[in-house]
């Protein structure tokens, strides 16, 4: 069966396309089918992210109004077998519905995970993908205003039926510093509202996904969430 993922945040700079390309790039190297789908559109970086040689071409939006097939918008990733459809270059590009429609039939045929990366927050186009989507991975940083408002998007998600969703708590700084409204990762939990799937420590220089997972605490944590969305019981520790 395939999954169809959101990766969404209430704040930026949490780590949800760090997450979404390390996810990815552990589910092909167990020889999943996946495909990474950029939407901040007018803010591309995912290509940059993966080191991909030379510029793109065609983006999403090419894709999904005819300029382009569908492959040709894919660039693929040298070090690893996940494939990448990268964020229209138009701020304002909000594409129809049936076109919508028409690109979840063809991911949920074409690929074992289909990721769908957004900006922060909740624009038009995140809306519409989360329509669509089969779940939701929820990233917030171990922050009040961050796990609040991951808490709101959660609400506004579950009001478009997206209602399987998950958290990550990224970016764990090795000391937690609690105060009277953050006692402990507990509370973040419950300002965000979702269920855990895992927490992944502060790791500077974190190096992009390649043939083999990251060294470290980070490492580690992206391994044990990639098993986990294959459905493998693997023990949560905070
Ligand atoms: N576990 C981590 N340890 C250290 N740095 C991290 C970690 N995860 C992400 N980062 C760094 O944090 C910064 C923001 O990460 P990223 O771009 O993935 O966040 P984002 O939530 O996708 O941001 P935006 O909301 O702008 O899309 C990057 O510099 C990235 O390298
Ligand atoms: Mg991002």
């Amino acid at each position: 069966m395939s999954q169809t993922i959101l990766f969404a945040s209430g704040k930026g700079g949490v780590g949800k396309s760090t997450l979404c390309l390390h996810l990815a790039g552990g589910l092909a190297r167990r020889g999943r089918r996946v495909l990474v789908v950029e939407t901040a559109c007018g803010f591309r970086g995912l290509d940059t992210m993966l080191g991909l040689p030379g510029d793109t071409v065609y983006d999403l939006s090419d894709a999904l109004e005819g300029r382009c097939s569908l492959g040709e918008a894919i660039r693929a990733h040298e070090e690893s077998e996940l494939r990448l459809m990268p964020a229209p270059s138009d701020p304002d590009y909000l594409p129809g519905e049936e076109k919508l429609d028409a690109f979840f039939h063809w991911g949920r045929e074409a690929w074992d995970f289909f990721l769908v990366d957004c900006a922060p927050g909740f624009s038009p186009f995140t809306r519409r993908m989360a329509r669509r989507c089969g779940r939701a991975v929820l990233v917030t940083a171990p922050e009040e205003v961050s796990a609040r408002c991951t808490g709101r998007l959660s609400a506004l998600l579950a009001q478009e039926g997206l209602l399987d969703q998950r958290l990550v708590i990224d970016r764990l700084p090795r000391e937690f510093v609690p105060t009277p409204s953050l006692r402990d990762l507990d509370d973040v939990i419950d300002l965000a509202g979702a269920r855990l799937l895992g927490v992944v420590p502060e790791q500077p220089g974190l190096p992009p996904p390649g043939d083999c997972p990251p060294e470290g605490a980070a490492g580690q944590a992206l391994e044990a969430i990639t098993r986990r969305l294959l459905g493998e019981r693997v023990e949560l520790t905070l």
